[in-house]
């Protein structure tokens, strides 16, 4: 048998062993050798191949895992919140508190998870990291449980025992800082180490959801408050931690064309509120919010100040006070974020009344206070942070009173919108 130009003829004098010359040995074993590099080559892509099938298949069946997760949850309520002294602004509270990971971070958790496993960026050996000062990490602790990936969360060390707890119940490790500032970086360092992904929520928190709709917490609230008196709130209020919430809420409002104006309010230690007004997105600051979940040390990449029509400034003993007054009213105990909401809402009330503008107010109950029982719920806690919620107590005991411009210092102008 004659070889073709260029194509070799495997036969058993070939081999070595047989008959031939040293010449003909050589370029046997130089044929063998490529032969086997060949047979190398396409075992390996084989195996890619193999294992991007594997790996599609794996994503496929997180999402669908998540899914159908999604698919056997109830959505969360609009409570009434009775206040009898606010005759034409009644107050709506969207209980976040009721999703199985106990906050509004559920809903953030489901969506970052989806739109990595879209990204490609886990698949079933990426471990997860993220920062957090607790809520998020619960509720991704769980759904990296869920789809089986390891979990670890970067938080400071002055996060409330329960949280921790909860993350160690999902199977997640937490990994400790000294202050919020120093989350970012731990949890990049701890990606790179590990080979794993850090899913930032403080980046991705503002796009991974949809905002059009999709059942977000903005479709959810305009649905449920469409068959009361007032059926398009005349404010939005929430308080900002990536400030992914509030975007949501801000954009889905544009989208829709509503006439709803959305309030932010932020707490002591945080840059958000200099930031909505003077626009330095260099604002640094060393301290970390005492309210756990909002009030950041640096602007947030996804804080969106142009979608906010405005901001209040919440002194931490006011948030805290509110939250006797949700425990009076709702007969329960609420998160300090919560409270932070509260104030600020109690604020936007008392100028309705005093204009004599009727209307609804909608803000949320970001997760329960059975999580703070060692902190805001603590007075020892409160002494040793210098929190002394007296003077607001009394404030709020006027507003009950009705007196509608308890709230206010007396330097401050009301700003009736
Ligand atoms: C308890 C609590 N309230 C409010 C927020 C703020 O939500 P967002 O991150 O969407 O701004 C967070 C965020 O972590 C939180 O944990």
């Amino acid at each position: 048998m004659r070889a073709k130009p260029g194509v070799s003829i495997w036969r058993a004098d070939h081999l070595p062993g047989t008959k031939k010359g040293a010449g003909n040995q050589n370029l046997d074993i130089v044929l063998l050798l490529s032969t086997l590099y060949y047979l190398y080559l396409i075992f390996n892509r084989i195996t890619v191949t193999l294992t991007t099938i594997s790996r599609r298949d794996w994503v496929n069946q997180a999402i669908e895992i998540i899914e159908a997760d999604f698919n056997r949850s109830a959505d969360t309520h609009l409570v009434k919140l009775n206040w009898p002294v606010f005759d034409c602004v009644d107050i709506y509270l969207k209980d976040e508190s009721t999703h199985p990971t106990g906050s509004l971070k559920h809903r953030l958790a489901r969506s970052l998870f989806l739109y990595a496993l879209c990204n490609g960026w886990i698949n079933q050996d990426t471990p997860v990291i993220e920062s957090s000062s607790g809520s998020t990490a619960v509720s991704e602790a769980y759904f990296a449980a869920l789809i089986g990936v390891p979990f670890i969360a970067v938080m400071p060390k002055s996060i409330s025992c329960e949280k921790i707890e909860k993350i160690k119940f999902y199977g997640g490790e937490c990994h400790f800082v000294d202050s919020s500032a120093q989350i970012y970086q731990a949890a990049e360092n701890l990606a790179v180490e590990l080979d794993g992904h850090y899913i930032d929520q403080f980046t991705y928190a503002e796009r991974a959801t949809d905002w059009r709709g999709n059942n977000n917490i903005a479709e959810s609230i305009f649905e449920q408050i469409s068959k009361e008196p007032h059926c398009v709130p005349h404010w939005i209020v929430m308080s900002a931690g990536t400030g992914g919430t509030s975007a949501t809420l801000g954009r889905y409002i544009r989208y829709q064309k509503f006439s709803t104006r959305l309030c932010v309010a932020d707490p002591e230690n945080s840059v958000f509120y200099d930031y909505y007004n003077n626009a330095d997105r260099s604002l640094k600051i060393e301290k970390g919010s005492l309210i756990e979940g909002i009030g950041r040390p640096r602007v947030e990449p996804s804080f969106m100040p142009d979608i906010i029509d405005r901001m209040e400034k919440i002194p931490d003993a006011a948030s805290i006070a509110c939250l006797s007054i949700l425990e009076t009213r709702l007969k329960r105990k609420c998160g300090g974020s919560t409270g932070t909401n509260l104030f600020a809402t109690l604020k936007l009330a008392s100028e309705m009344q005093i204009a004599s503008q009727c209307g609804s107010i909608v803000t949320l109950i970001c997760d329960a206070g059975e999580r703070y029982l060692d902190t805001y719920y603590n007075p020892q806690w409160l002494k040793s942070n210098n929190i002394n919620t007296a003077p607001y107590m009394q404030k709020l005991a006027e507003l009950e009173s009705g007196n509608m411009n308890a709230l206010f210092n007396n330097t401050e102008n009301q700003n009736i919108t």
